[in-house]
């Protein structure tokens, strides 16, 4: 990779030197591997959690190590932490810190408001038009990578496909900057460091003399790599003469003296935060909506129709975007079945009750989104795909805070609505002149960790469309 290492911000350094092991390899203390008894073992960890709710109902407090988490699996009660009681809830975000550092997504308060009030412009619909172009020409460099795919028959790994092509639109539209990084390596890295339940495996493996593939080492040097990349990209030459992208605003709040918690390393963390939470995600989605699609043939191929028939031979605009219901329909659907995000986390930080029960504070909640997006008290037949859920009078029936694949309140995320822009169109593009057949194990296994990934992979072959 073409980066050169910058020295690490402070609150990596004082990480490295406090905490050795837990600074390299994720913390022992953070909530993920405190979860782990619940969320490993077995083709599908979200089951586990999925049956206590049924069976313990919807406020479960249980004690792991020495914490308290309650599992919360309510709608009212998603409101209840998401907006009325806003204010009694901090951000949690142990164990990201090397991922994240001290982006917007994790603080509260008014530093948060003075971190994402500048950014927020960038992500109004009214910015999707401009967008659109830098996304396609992600997609168009991605189908041409996939043409060389199906003359060679080499099977893919769908995820690693799609976070690639997912940073490269962030890069170009966000950004205005062609990738300058090498994705697939990076891809490597941060999967290294958030693959939390490996590192626990990894260190039992440790300590019985066992082996491993990989060391605290690799996870250190992983991020270190990682932390290399907003650099990369602020040195990189500019896309397009452009007024204003996102990565001009930040910079300019940079410059801004009545702006000093805006300073220099606040912006390599926003660039951190945009590569990690604007890629992972939207990654994820497109590869189950790949993975759907492949199960579900008819749906493919209404997919296909609707690309034809809304914007035919030339390329698509945001214009287009309404058009495309069904195609949105199964991205949203996917969100609902896959949620990369399959629960939010957060902390108590003033007593409150919640169903009778007493959140104190320093208790933690765990609004766990994928129960109640799997829950047939919201949803008829809850396991079945089903897109047009999505659509028309059937979306209008559905339970508020039942479907939090974008969080809620105004934590939501930044992005989400552009995300769906992106996953639309690419997913609409790539079923109009390929035919991806997923050939991994059926059902794919799951790894509940920071987000919900196929465990192993989604493994694919890429096919031309006759
Ligand atoms: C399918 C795609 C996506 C999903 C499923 C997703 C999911 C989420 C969720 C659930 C949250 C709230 C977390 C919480 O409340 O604890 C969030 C926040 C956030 N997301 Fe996304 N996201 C997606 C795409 C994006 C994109 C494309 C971007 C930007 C390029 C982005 C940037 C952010 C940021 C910055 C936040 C923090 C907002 C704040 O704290 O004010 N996300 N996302």
């Amino acid at each position: 990779m073409s980066v050169t290492t910058p020295p690490p911000t402070q609150t990596e350094q004082s990480d490295r030197n406090s905490t050795a092991p837990s600074a390299l390899l994720g913390e022992e203390s953070s909530i993920w591997f405190k979860l782990s008894p619940l969320t490993k073992g077995g083709e599908n960890p979200m089951n586990v959690l999925q049956q206590m709710t049924q069976r313990y109902g919807g406020v479960i407090p249980i004690r792991m190590q020495s914490t308290r988490i309650f599992i919360l699996s309510e709608p009212e009660h998603f409101k209840h932490v998401l907006v009325s009681k806003l204010g009694k809830y901090i951000k949690y975000f142990d164990g990201l810190k090397p991922i994240f550092g001290k982006a917007m997504i994790t603080v509260d308060g008014e530093p948060w408001q003075k971190i994402r009030a500048p950014q927020q412009p960038a992500f109004h619909p009214d910015m999707f038009a401009e967008y659109v172009p830098f996304f396609i020409a992600a997609i168009d460099e991605k189908m041409a990578q996939w043409e060389k795919l199906a003359i060679s028959g080499e099977p893919v790994e769908m995820v690693e496909q799609t976070w690639t092509l997912a940073a490269d639109m962030i890069c170009k539209a966000l950004f205005n900057r062609d990738m300058p990084f090498d994705p697939h390596f990076v891809f490597k890295c941060v999967k290294t460091y958030t693959d939390v339940l490996n590192h626990k495996e990894i260190r039992a493996k440790k300590k019985t003399g066992e082996l491993f593939e990989v060391t605290e080492e690799d996870a250190a040097k992983a991020m270190e790599e990682w932390a290399a990349v907003p650099l990369a990209v602020m040195d990189a030459e500019q896309r397009d003469a452009r007024e204003k992208t996102l990565l001009s605003m930040i910079q300019e709040k940079v410059a801004d003296e009545d702006a000093p918690e805006f300073d220099a390393q606040q912006a390599v963390d926003e660039i951190k935060q945009y590569l990690w939470a604007g890629t992972e995600t939207t990654a994820l989605t497109l590869a189950w909506a790949l993975y759907l699609t492949s199960r579900h043939p008819e749906a493919s191929e209404r997919i296909r129709r609707e690309g034809e028939e809304v914007y035919g031979d030339r390329a698509p605009t945001a214009a287009d975007y309404s058009g495309l219901a069904y195609t949105r329909a199964v991205i949203q659907e996917t969100m609902r079945l896959y949620p990369p995000i399959w629960a939010l986390i957060r902390t108590c930080d003033e007593e409150d009750e919640i169903d009778g029960k007493k959140i104190m504070p320093g208790d933690q909640v765990m609004l766990f989104s994928y129960g109640a997006h799997h829950s047939e008290k919201f949803w008829t037949d809850p396991e079945k795909f089903d897109p047009e859920r999505f659509m028309g009078e059937r979306m209008k029936k559905r339970v508020k805070y039942s479907y939090l694949p974008l969080g809620g309140g105004r934590r939501s995320c930044i992005g989400g609505a552009m995300s769906q822009l992106e996953n639309t169109l690419a997913l609409s593009l790539l079923l109009r002149r390929f035919r991806p057949e997923y050939v991994g194990n059926e059902p794919p296994g799951i790894n509940a960790t920071v987000t919900l990934t196929p465990k192993g992979g989604l493994h694919f072959k890429i096919h031309e469309r006759d």
